[in-house]
């Protein structure tokens, strides 16, 4: 049996949705639990390009069962898009199920979350516009809708309207553009698509998990994004961290054997928020232009940079990482040299190695850096460690050492077949 929860180790986008897809080859269960249609994977099969946000890429194969579990928040419009667009490629839906504890993301959220990145002028978070964190402040208010209330449609359409009634307070005359009655009705609509798919998740977890199957949890968003153990305030509102998927799929700590931190080659983060490695100019541009680093969810251009080995030891230690993965190697074929943060040095001169755990206190670092040769030669054909030119082999050590996990995969390309296993993964 085997029970791996896939999170990423640096601030999202690192390439989670290609590693699920090629660990799903051998799962019987893929589980997104936390985030919302904020995540944005793109999975490459063959000559088809996906991009999935609320789906988890273990769709894309026919035996693996596919959960959204109660701790993702659910925008019902999106989730019927991408239902839509996933048949209209071809692909079955028999083994997507829905939690009925999962959350609804309404209109009136996205208009708060625009309002309130609004408020915040300068201050903003960069927030993905999808009405994530309002949908949460419901759900911790114990206001939120879940899914499960989609089979209710007199009682759903009292909730909308109260709802909508409420956030007047907020929204003030914006709240107009809402109407309660044409939301239900688009709701019940959605119910009826929905329905055959909507069940007891945790039920149907710890079920595969009793019958030894292999079940993947796959985070969205990452660490450094985490409610808590990110840069707060510059994070999401849900938990990406291994933890998460414990309370968002309802199975124990204990069930979990394995935890693989998932990073890229380099750093990227979308949004704002410190980012201490953060390059610009023309490296920078390199770097976006060869790693496409523009977001999926919104197309925004993602701030890119160096390695930081700090904030990834302190992934390491926040999600009790058993290995890491490697991504977009490739991406850095072309450098002559190379850089990975290993300390930071704080604005009173002193160096730590450790994450600092006030965002305050990330202002003004400077980040000590070792340089590492780049390899200038391709990697995009190696299949295993051996292959890759020394200099990226020692790169890739490097990160392991740093990091303090073993290097159980790297990627050196969008397909699935551009993978390096080293060992068995589960
Ligand atoms: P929210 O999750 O839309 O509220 O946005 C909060 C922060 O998380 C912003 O900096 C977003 O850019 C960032 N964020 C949310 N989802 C993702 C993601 O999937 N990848 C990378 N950053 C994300």
């Amino acid at each position: 049996m085997s029970a791996v929860v896939l999170v990423g180790a640096q601030w999202g986008d690192e390439g989670k949705g290609r590693v699920t897809d090629f660990l799903a080859q051998k799962a019987d269960m893929v589980v997104r639990h936390q985030g919302g249609a904020n995540a944005g994977h793109t999975v490459v099969v063959g000559t088809q390009t996906y991009k999935l946000h609320l789906i988890p890429s273990g769709i894309l194969y026919p035996g693996c069962v596919s959960v959204i579990a109660g701790g993702v928040v659910v925008d019902p419009w999106g989730l019927v898009e991408e239902m839509d667009y996933l048949e209209a490629a071809g692909l079955t839906l028999d083994r997507l199920r829905v939690s009925t504890q999962a959350h609804l993301v309404m209109p009136y959220h996205k208009l708060l979350d625009a309002l309130q990145e609004e408020r915040l002028g300068s201050e903003r978070l960069g927030t993905t516009l999808r009405g994530i964190g309002p949908a949460y402040m419901d759900k911790a208010a114990r206001t939120g809708i879940r899914m499960g209330e989609l089979l209710q449609p007199d009682r759903l359409q009292q909730r909308v309207a109260s709802q909508i009634a409420d956030k007047r307070r907020l929204l003030g005359d914006r709240v107009d553009a809402l109407d309660a009655q044409v939301i239900a009705g688009e709701l019940s609509a959605i119910a009826e698509r929905v329905r055959p798919y909507l069940a007891n998740t945790p039920r149907l977890i710890n079920d595969a998990l009793d019958r030894d199957q292999n079940v993947l949890f796959e985070s969205a968003q990452g660490t450094m994004l985490d409610n808590d153990h990110g840069t707060y305030p510059f994070v999401t509102s849900s938990h990406p961290i291994a933890g998460g998927a414990c309370i968002g799929a309802g199975v124990g700590p204990t069930r979990i054997n394995q935890v693989y931190g998932i990073l890229k080659a380099y750093t990227s983060r979308v949004g704002d928020g410190p980012f201490p490695t953060e390059l610009s100019g023309e490296l920078a541009d390199t770097i976006r232009e060869r790693g496409h680093e523009y977001g999926t969810t919104t197309g925004r251009p993602r701030r890119v940079g160096w390695l930081d080995g700090v904030a990834l030891r302190h992934a390491a230690r926040v999600n009790g990482m058993t290995g890491v993965v490697v991504t977009s190697l490739d991406v850095l074929d072309e450098m002559p040299t190379l850089r990975i943060a290993t300390g930071y040095k704080l604005p009173d001169g002193t160096v730590t190695t450790d994450f600092p755990d006030r965002v305050e206190d990330l202002e003004g670092v400077q980040p000590q850096l070792v340089t590492c040769p780049g390899w200038m030669a391709p990697t995009t054909e190696a299949r295993q460690l051996q292959d890759l030119p020394s200099a990226a082999r020692y790169y890739v050590d490097r990160i392991g050492e740093i990091v303090g996990v073993p290097v159980m995969m790297v990627s050196v390309g969008a397909e699935r077949s551009r993978t390096i296993t080293p060992g068995p993964l589960y």
